[in-house]
């Protein structure tokens, strides 16, 4: 695929995949590689422009990231942010400095709009900072085109030269104009067309697959999740009946999950590919059984779903190709830019399976991030419920049940989610709320029921935003849909007496209650 790049060097900043993601929303393709990748290497990739992140580290310091100085010389547009623009500064005879005060939060920036980099951005605007070194002096050929209050080289550039440095930060939302800036960097400055989009990629993606494929049996994993789904269709759509899609449904799924998947991907459904449903319940329930630790269970229903799935594909015999639904994250997160060996964890799987006979990994989604999965699945015309589904534990169920996990546990966890589930999507505020669902607490307590005294659960809502899933903050739900689902849960669900709303943000607490 002949398309224009921008790469992203990384410094070891905590935004380093949204400085990726914003240039990709500008539709030009940006990968992540290690600020340790070589000039050679870099210089061989043909990069229309570079981006340098954030770091937690003082340039200045002698054990910190750095890159050769040639970097700068290349002809190519570099642009600096935070760390990255100190670095530029430093490196090329600028001076860098601890400040007194750390400037950070929302503030106040004023811009030259002169500046390629400040076309159509606001003389003041909020931005993001986050640091304690600032640029004391700039290097020589360099100008000053924005500050602050506190902050005396907000941004500075070396226009003939192409070199931009920004000490806060575009990629982040709170930067008001960020993607404006950034858009300006990759087209105006670094002249890229963007014409990075999800159509072309699946119909490349597609013609690609079939060629590599040829005659070749393929085999993936399907759990019903977004990233598998969409690999599955991309397959189905390259090689028809050459892929067989296993599905372990192994009872830990949301209420009429299993069934679901089995209508989209089943002989009845639009697509031309082996459809194998294995129907593993009582696998899991029986080993499962008595056991209350959070870990272990996640670590059983791993190591039964590998297994179930090493028999299904031993009846299948050899195949040439495995089928994987690695996403970008997951290779950046892995820390490998070349081979991955990660399958995904919401297949909650340690490795690939050992015992499966291919030749060769197939991970059509592995330069996608999130959004851009969706989108390409929406291009294969895969079903909106199905592309826009919550994210979902690989061990399920299993760790929405706080103890023993058992089969009335289940159904009972079952009812309650798709209630609440249910419930929110008629108030519309669905789309408001990043991941919502039910859980068992193991409490049981007593309560009145007509004219009965009951011993029954008590079921915990529970309704998070998050951004990243590494923080989240639970939803201010409106009192009726609570009272409304609170009341359906009590007279609907057998032995439920009681309803909770978990108000906990995490940390301290995590997105799942267990
Ligand atoms: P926590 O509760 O850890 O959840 O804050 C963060 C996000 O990850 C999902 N999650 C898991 N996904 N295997 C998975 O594949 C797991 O064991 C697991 N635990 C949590 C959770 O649903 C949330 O979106």
């Amino acid at each position: 695929m002949n398309r224009d790049l921008v790469i992203v060097l990384d410094f070891g900043g905590q935004y380093n995949q949204l400085v990726a993601r914003r240039v990709r929303e500008c539709n030009v393709y940006c990968e992540i590689y290690s600020y340790k990748t070589a000039l050679e290497e870099i210089k061989a990739m043909n990069p229309k422009g570079i981006i340098l992140t954030g770091g937690p580290n003082s340039c200045y310091e002698s054990d910190s990231p750095t890159y050769t100085v040639e970097l700068f010389k290349l002809g190519i547009p570099v642009l600096g942010l935070c760390y990255g623009a100190q670095l530029m500064q430093f490196l090329l005879g600028g001076e860098v400095k601890r400040a007194d005060v750390r400037e950070y939060g929302k503030i106040e920036v004023f811009v030259d709009r002169s500046s390629r980099l400040f076309e159509n951005v606001l003389e003041k605007t909020i931005c993001w900072m986050s640091h304690n070194d600032y640029i004391a002096k700039i290097a020589p050929g360099f100008r000053i085109t924005a500050h602050s209050a506190d902050c005396p080289v907000a941004a500075a550039e070396n226009e003939a030269e192409k070199l931009y440095a920004i000490q806060f930060h575009p990629e982040v939302l709170h930067t008001q104009e960020g993607t404006k800036m950034l858009k300006n960097f990759v087209m105006n400055v670094c002249g890229c067309a963007g014409d990075w989009r999800m159509d072309s990629f699946v119909e490349e993606s597609v013609k690609a697959i079939r060629e590599k494929v040829g005659k070749g049996k393929v085999l993936c994993a399907l759990s019903g999740g977004v990233d598998s789904s969409v690999a599955a269709v991309m397959l189905s759509k390259a090689v028809g009946e050459q892929l067989t899609c296993v599905f372990v449904d192994h009872g830990l799924l949301r209420k009429d999950e299993g069934d679901e998947v089995a209508v989209v991907f089943g002989p009845d459904g639009p697509y031309d590919l082996n459809f194998i449903r294995v129907n593993a319940q009582d696998r899991f329930f029986s080993k499962l059984a008595g056991v209350t630790e959070p870990e272990k269970k996640r670590k059983i229903i791993g190591e039964e779903f590998i297994r179930v799935f090493e028999e299904e594909a031993k009846k299948i015999g050899a195949v040439d190709f495995f089928v994987q639904g690695t996403i970008y994250p997951d290779v950046v997160e892995s820390g490998k830019g070349g081979e991955s060996e990660t399958i995904k964890s919401h297949h909650n799987v340690g490795g690939l399976p050992k015992h499966v006979d291919f030749k060769e990994i197939i991970e059509p989604l592995r330069n996608l991030f999130k959004d851009e999965v969706r989108k390409a699945g929406l291009e294969l015309g895969i079903p909106e419920n199905l592309v826009f589904r919550q994210p979902f534990p690989g061990p399920g169920l299993g760790i929405r049940i706080i103890g023993e996990v058992t089969p009335e546990k289940v159904r009972i966890v079952q009812d309650a989610d798709a209630i609440y589930r249910e419930e929110i999507a008629k108030a519309g505020i669905a789309d408001g709320i990043g991941q919502y669902f039910a859980a068992l607490t193991n409490m049981r307590s007593v309560g009145v029921m007509g004219d009965e005294r009951t011993y029954d659960y008590a079921i915990a809502l529970r309704a998070v935003n998050t951004i990243d899933f590494m923080t989240a903050e639970a939803v201010d739900l409106p009192w009726e849909v609570l009272h409304k689902v609170t009341s359906r849960i009590i007279n609907e669900v057998g032995h439920v007496n009681r309803v909770l709303y978990d108000v906990t943000s995490k940390p301290p607490g995590t997105i799942e209650l267990e």
